[in-house]
């Protein structure tokens, strides 16, 4: 029997066994969603690692001024951030929430960078209490809020500066920040005036300027233009690029390699400075795979077959979204050479936009079935709503043949836990 490798949109540690079934983290993925149901977020735990170490050789090979930051968004899980700060890994926190979670995994709070364009007052002081690393400075109103904030500090607080440089990468546009017309950040022409602003705090020490250009992007020409554009509007020791690395959703378009993106950051970047990157989906996002369950079937005769799972837009708003693209395949029984059956892929919510994958080929799919959709493993469980009260899945870390459950599936009593 022909060897059959797995499209890169699946973990690196996944693979097909010789009678056909998928094994991710060396667990078989049917017994999984028969142990723990479904719909359940899985992951080779080792795919997060290797990728986070695969990003710090990257850098570790060009310079030792580096920081690699992983952008807690994408996977905000107290068990993956653990990894992630055992990995050496920094961390973004853009809420006062995913400040609590990177603390809870034991980052180190001088790690962390924390963002936003719209703090709250609470949030920048639970921040500035515990200690963060540094304040990403997003508007003047959020310098007078700071100002007052640390002006009794004994040791002023680190801060980076959030710039928009009108650099607009080829994403789509909800997930594009880096064009000038931009709710984030200092447009270029305010640059010098928050500068001076900073410079007259006695509460705050201004480090660097920080860009993020936007997300799922292909080209990292981007990348190095931002490098220069933002070195081009003063010195400092830190040079902040941000995220946006994309990553492969299907088998049919791959992501430059972390050599390229590397070389743009580093090569762009002035001497002596420290780069930091903020990877989120790059790290995660092919690390997991989601595991659903067919319970029908629908044929529209000469228009269209619908298998229906038991999760949808709730645990995968992305195709709604963003019209992402996803790849799906029947657990034990992918399609080969010879293809398989045009369906669309639905969920069980109450309306009909909720399809996951539109037109993907399966392989006589029936009610039973584990179908699994790959790449979900960055802004799905980020993303997860209990619309139409339905429980949010668990995520599950699979490693040498072993599954743990690293946040359990809600339970309909934590759908009232909140009722008053
Ligand atoms: N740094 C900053 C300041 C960010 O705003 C983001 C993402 C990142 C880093 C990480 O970007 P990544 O490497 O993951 O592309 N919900 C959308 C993605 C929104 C990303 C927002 N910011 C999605 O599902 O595609």
């Amino acid at each position: 029997m022909a060897v059959r490798t797995l499209s890169p949109a699946f973990p690196a540690d996944a693979r097909l066994t010789d009678s056909g079934r998928l094994e991710i983290g060396g667990c078989d993925a049917i017994e999984l969603a028969r142990e723990l149901g479904t719909p359940a977020y899985v992951y080779a735990e080792e795919d997060i690692r290797a990728r986070a170490r695969a990003y710090v050789e990257a850098f570790r090979s060009r310079t030792e001024r580096f920081e690699v930051v992983f952008a807690s968004k994408a996977l905000p899980c107290t068990a993956a951030l653990a990894i992630l700060a055992e990995e050496g890994l920094s961390c973004d926190v853009a809420s006062g929430g995913e400040l609590f979670l990177a603390l809870r995994a034991g980052f180190a709070p001088e790690r962390l960078f924390m963002h936003g364009n719209n703090k709250t007052e609470a949030e920048l002081r639970y921040a500035l209490e515990t200690g963060v690393g540094h304040l990403v400075v997003d508007s003047f109103d959020e310098i007078d809020r700071l100002e007052r904030l640390t002006a009794e500090r004994e040791h002023p607080q680190r801060v980076m500066l959030r710039v928009t440089p009108g650099i607009q990468p080829d994403t789509h546009a909800s997930i594009s920040t880096g064009q000038e017309d931009s709710k984030f950040g200092f447009g270029l022409a305010e640059v010098p005036a928050a500068v001076e602003r900073l410079r007259g705090a006695p509460g705050l020490e201004l480090r660097g300027l920080h860009a993020h250009l936007g997300s799922q992007i292909f080209d990292v020409a981007p990348f190095e233009r931002l490098a220069e554009v933002l070195s081009g509007m003063g010195s400092y020791p830190l040079l902040n690029l941000g995220g946006g690395l994309g990553i492969a959703y299907t088998g049919e378009r791959e992501p430059p390699g972390l050599d390229e993106y590397a070389d743009a950051l580093v090569g762009s970047a002035p001497d002596g400075v420290i780069v930091l990157c903020e990877p989120g989906r790059s790290i995660v996002g092919n690390a997991g795979v989601t595991l659903y369950t067919v319970g029908t079937v629908k044929e529209v005769r000469g228009i269209r077959t619908y298998v229906a799972v038991d999760g949808g837009m709730s645990d995968n708003p992305r195709p709604m979204l963003y019209g992402a693209r996803y790849d799906a395949e029947i657990a034990d029984r992918f399609t080969g050479a010879e293809g398989g059956r045009l369906c669309t892929v639905a969920g069980m919510h109450c309306e009909s936009g909720d399809v996951l994958v539109r037109d993907v080929e399966l392989a006589d799919p029936r009610p039973g079935d584990v179908l699994v959709t790959p790449a979900t493993g960055a802004y799905g469980h980020s993303m997860a709503s209990n619309y139409n009260a339905v429980p949010r899945p668990p995520v599950v870390f699979c490693a040498s043949g072993e599954a743990r459950v690293v946040v359990r599936r809600e339970t309909y009593e934590d759908l009232a836990a909140r009722d008053v």
